[in-house]
Formats: structure tokens, sequence, C-alpha cells
């Protein structure tokens, strides 16, 4: 249903306040009649972190911040679906408007500040629904006046474990002051050790959760060395690469929007956040599986983030500008490229072009 009134709704929405948009693209997919289950191409479907996805295309952190639809988007035809961030406490996060559309761009910039509903709220719906399969993971932050920040981790990790397949600790949102500081080699140390403690603890009630460190692209390549090093040294069982960039490419066109604070997605951010997953693919060498993100607008997008490393990937932006059938156009086009390159899965496509990708020139 919406994907067929999307051709008409979609400029509609785009008149509007972006945060209003969005409000009504959730409305609206808490409507019935829900979608028939889309059926995937078995090629697609990927083995990471110890879960079975169907198809390697997540909904990424910020759509679905307080878990409101997550299985009307697994309906639609996404492989998983990151709800959050949350924060253990409710906050409002920054004043309106914090949302921006780069229309030539084809970009987004946001400073929303971590608005959540709270862990309770969104708890209450994921344990409501914690029977009805699918991937769901919860991506999680501390809150903006939190005196012991990797204390709010520690408790999210607990309230969480029963009811998700895995937990995104995010540490790179450009809208909580110093949040990013967590990156820093000595905090990221202690913030690894007890996270992942407090995921062994929930392990005897809940299982093994899978935690997976969500990255900037901002990060310089020895932050980038010392964030893997850890990484590996803690036993992650993955990472995402990345959130939004604080930088601004000279050759945005949208100059006015462009200087708005706050964090970049879509279009412009897809080099630079390719890069960094190729660099970070190189220093992983196997040793855990990683998630691609950033500016992916199509087949070729999602598949050069395959090459360059990612076993999965996920996207939001372009949503906005190409809407929810873009999903199933990406997985008709990983579909086609299997068929072409002969594989009968992704896994021989991983990041093939990662060690050339590094030698390249530093994307604008
Ligand atoms: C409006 C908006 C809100 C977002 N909120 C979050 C969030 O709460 N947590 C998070 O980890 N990432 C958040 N992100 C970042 C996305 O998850 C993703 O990492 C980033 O947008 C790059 O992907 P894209 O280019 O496909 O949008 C948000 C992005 C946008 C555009």
């Amino acid at each position: 249903m919406i994907g067929l009134l999307e051709p008409f709704t979609r400029p509609l929405l785009r008149m509007l306040d972006p945060e209003d948009a969005h409000r009504l693209a959730i409305r609206a997919l808490k409507i019935p009649p829900f979608p028939k289950l889309v059926v995937d191409d078995p090629r697609l479907a990927v083995r990471a972190f110890g879960l079975n996805f169907r198809n390697p295309v997540g909904m990424a952190a910020g759509f679905d911040k307080h878990a409101e639809v997550p299985d009307a988007l697994l309906r639609l035809g996404f492989g998983f679906v990151e709800v959050g961030t949350v924060t253990p406490l409710r906050q409002i996060g920054n004043p309106r408007p914090r949302v921006f559309r780069l229309n030539r761009d084809e970009g987004v910039i946001n400073r929303l500040g971590f608005n959540s509903e709270g862990a309770d709220a969104v708890l209450r719906r994921l344990a409501g629904r914690a029977n009805a399969g699918g991937i769901v993971g919860v991506n999680i932050g501390a809150n903006k006046d939190s005196p012991d920040r990797i204390a709010d981790y520690v408790r999210l990790i607990e309230t969480f474990a029963p009811v998700v397949s895995y937990f995104s600790v995010n540490i790179s949102s450009p809208n909580t002051p110093g949040l990013r500081d967590l990156q820093q080699a000595k905090v990221f140390e202690d913030l690894l050790a007890r996270v992942m403690e407090a995921r062994s603890r929930m392990s005897r009630e809940a299982g093994t959760t899978p935690v997976l460190i969500k990255i900037a692209p901002d990060l310089t390549l020895s932050e980038l060395d010392d964030v893997v090093g850890a990484a590996r040294r803690h036993r992650v069982d993955g990472m995402i690469v990345g959130n939004t960039t604080v930088k601004r490419a000279p050759t945005l066109r949208d100059r006015s929007t462009a200087q708005e604070a706050g964090g970049l997605s879509g279009r412009p951010l897809f080099a630079l956040a390719t890069r960094m997953l190729a660099e970070t693919y190189v220093r992983v060498e196997g040793a855990f599986p990683l998630v691609g993100v950033g500016g992916i607008d199509s087949g070729a997008t999602a598949l050069a983030k395959i090459r360059a490393g990612a076993s999965l990937v996920q996207l939001y932006s372009a949503l906005v500008f190409h809407g929810l059938r873009l999903v199933a156009s990406i997985k008709s086009d990983l579909s086609n490229a299997l068929r072409r390159s002969g594989h009968d899965n992704l896994d021989p496509l991983v990041g093939m072009d990662a060690a050339a990708m590094t030698a390249e020139r530093w994307p604008e």
C-alpha cells in the first residue's frame, strides 16, 4: 500500500518540515493492512554474529528511534532493523528545527541530540514483539546529563539483552557533546571492558547477544588503529561504519543548508564512509564482520560497500529521497550481481576491493 501510494505522497512529504514528514511516515507504517511479508532470494541470506539474516539490507538507526514500527519495516523487506538510539532516561533532544534536507545533494543534516522516549517505553514495545521473529537490534546511547556515561551503556545492555537480536553501541553521534570522546583509546578500553562484562553477565539468562560498535567516519587513521585494536582485544562481535560526519566537503551544492550544525548523511557521505569501511576492514583482518552504512542509495552503492568490506549494509537518508521501494531495487540489483558473477552468496564479494581502495587518494 505504502509502495503504491509513494509516488504521490513523497513529493507532498517533501514539502513538510523533515521531522513532521518523518512522524507521518511512522504513523503510516502503524496503519493496517500490513504489507505481505516479502520473500527474498535465498542467495542474499547472510550469516553474521551468529545470526541468520534473510537479506543484507538493514534499516539504520534513527528512523525508528522508539521501536514503534520494527515489524512493519521487516515486512516491507528489510533484512534487519536497528531501533534507537535509546537512552536510559527520556530526553527531548535539541530544539527544533534540527533536521535539514540538502535536496540538491541528496543529503540530510541532523542535530536531533538523542531525542528518546527512554528505556522503559522502548522495552515495553520490544518485549511485546520479542517472539515475532526477525532481526531487531537496539542502538544504545548515554543521556546528555549522565554523570557516568559508561554506566548508561551497561544499564541499557542489562535492560535490553532479553528482547533484542544485537546491540549497537553508539559512541559516534556528533550531537551529544563529548560523546565521541568515548572513542579515545583509554576511555574506549574501559567502555568495552564494562560493556562486554555486562553482556557476559546477561548471557546466563538472555543467551549471548552480539555487541557491535558504531564508529564515526571522522576518526583519524591512527584513532582507527586504536579503536580496532581494542575492539579485537575485547572480542566485540562487529563494527558499524559509520555514523554521520561533521565534515562539509566544498563540493556541496546546498551551501547555505550545509552550514547547519549537526551530522551530515546521505549521498555526500558515501565516499568518506566507504573509505573508512575499507580502512577498517583491512585492520580487522577477518576477526569480525562489518556493517557498511553511509550514502547507500542504489544497488551499485550497496555492492560497493560490500566490496569495501561490509557483510551487511544499512541505509536511512536515501529513503527520504527515493522512498521505501529502494529496498526492493537494491536487493534485486544484488541478486543480479550474484547471478552475473556466478556466486551463490555474497561472501566471496566481501572486502574484495578493500586493499585497493586504501591505496586511493583520500576522498574530499
Ligand atoms: C534524521 C537522522 C537521525 C539519525 N539518528 C541516529 C541515531 O539515533 N543513532 C545512530 O546511531 N545513528 C543515527 N543516524 C545515523 C544513521 O543511522 C546512519 O549512520 C547515517 O545516516 C548514514 O547513513 P545514510 O547515509 O544512509 O543515512 C541518524 C541519521 C539521520 C539522517
